[in-house]
């Protein structure tokens, strides 16, 4: 599969998934609980509906698809890695900070990543990578920022860190395109713990491949490299994403 296919599925899909999911974002049915996902943390009826509006689509293409709800859908050879909605909290209270992201891979692992997409569905905003990073088909680059008087998103601070300014918005594929797009100099996720509360494969693979392609340096909370991490249900990530300037920097002042 080539770039400019993923490109063309992953569009099908956001046009399907916000078709279904928009009429009902921030009504009271939006945010009952319908089940419990794969992943150990409960449904919502607007991930369903999104997911089976997603999976609608991608029935039709010989992929692999690792998904929140549903977990491992099909055995093809790309894996597709899908957040139906990554922010429901916001989806069901109407905040329009809530996205899909579809991240293409021909391998198990991260770093075999050829495609990631992400649509902020409240708005229509496209953010996608392929050799380079593109918000709504203009490419984007990350800040050049190297001072840590810097504008970040961080979950969550424990302390001082001197930083100018710290956001959570609540999804955290698109706030890792907030970075890649220049917008936020860092996005930082330290959160303790092992298992259900920490950052998943599908939640962030998409957006940091196209940060990568923005220019951004990404690691974990220690600064190891993440390409080694699979595209399985049980993979977590901690994430230090930021220019090559500026991540150093982070990386010792949060040791
Ligand atoms: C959540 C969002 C949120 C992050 C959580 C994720 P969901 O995804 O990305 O920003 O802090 O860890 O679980 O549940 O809305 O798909
Ligand atoms: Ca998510
Ligand atoms: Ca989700």
């Amino acid at each position: 599969m080539r770039s400019s296919e993923a490109l063309e599925i992953s569009r099908h899909v956001a046009e399907e998934v916000r078709k279904a999911v928009l009429p009902i974002a921030g009504s009271k049915e939006a945010g009952i609980e319908v089940g419990m996902g794969k992943d150990g943390t409960p449904t919502k009826r607007i991930d369903r509906i999104a997911e089976d509006a997603a999976l609608a689509v991608l029935k039709d293409y010989d992929v692999r698809v690792i998904t929140e709800e549903s977990g491992v859908v099909g055995d093809g050879e790309v894996i597709v890695a899908l957040d139906p909605v990554d922010g429901t909290f916001n989806a069901a209270k109407g905040v329009p900070i809530y996205s899909v992201a579809l991240c293409f891979s021909r391998g198990e692992k991260i770093e075999d990543t050829f495609f990631g997409y992400v649509i902020n569905l409240a708005t229509g905003v496209e953010y996608w990578a392929d050799e380079k990073a593109y918000k709504d088909g203009e490419p984007i680059t990350v800040s050049d920022s190297d001072s840590l008087r810097c504008n970040a998103i961080m979950y969550y601070p424990r302390r001082e860190y001197g930083f100018k300014r710290i956001r959570i918005f609540g999804s955290a594929a698109l706030e890792i395109c907030f970075v890649a797009d220049g917008s936020f100099d860092c996005f930082i996720d330290i959160r303790k713990g092992a298992g259900k509360g920490l950052l998943r494969v599908y939640d962030v693979a998409a957006s940091l491949f196209i940060a990568k392609k923005a220019g951004a340096i990404v690691t974990d909370d220690r600064g190891n490299d993440i390409g080694n991490k699979r595209f399985t249900m049980d993979e977590r990530f901690r994430l230090v994403v930021a220019n090559e300037k500026l991540h150093p920097k982070l990386l010792e002042v949060l040791k």
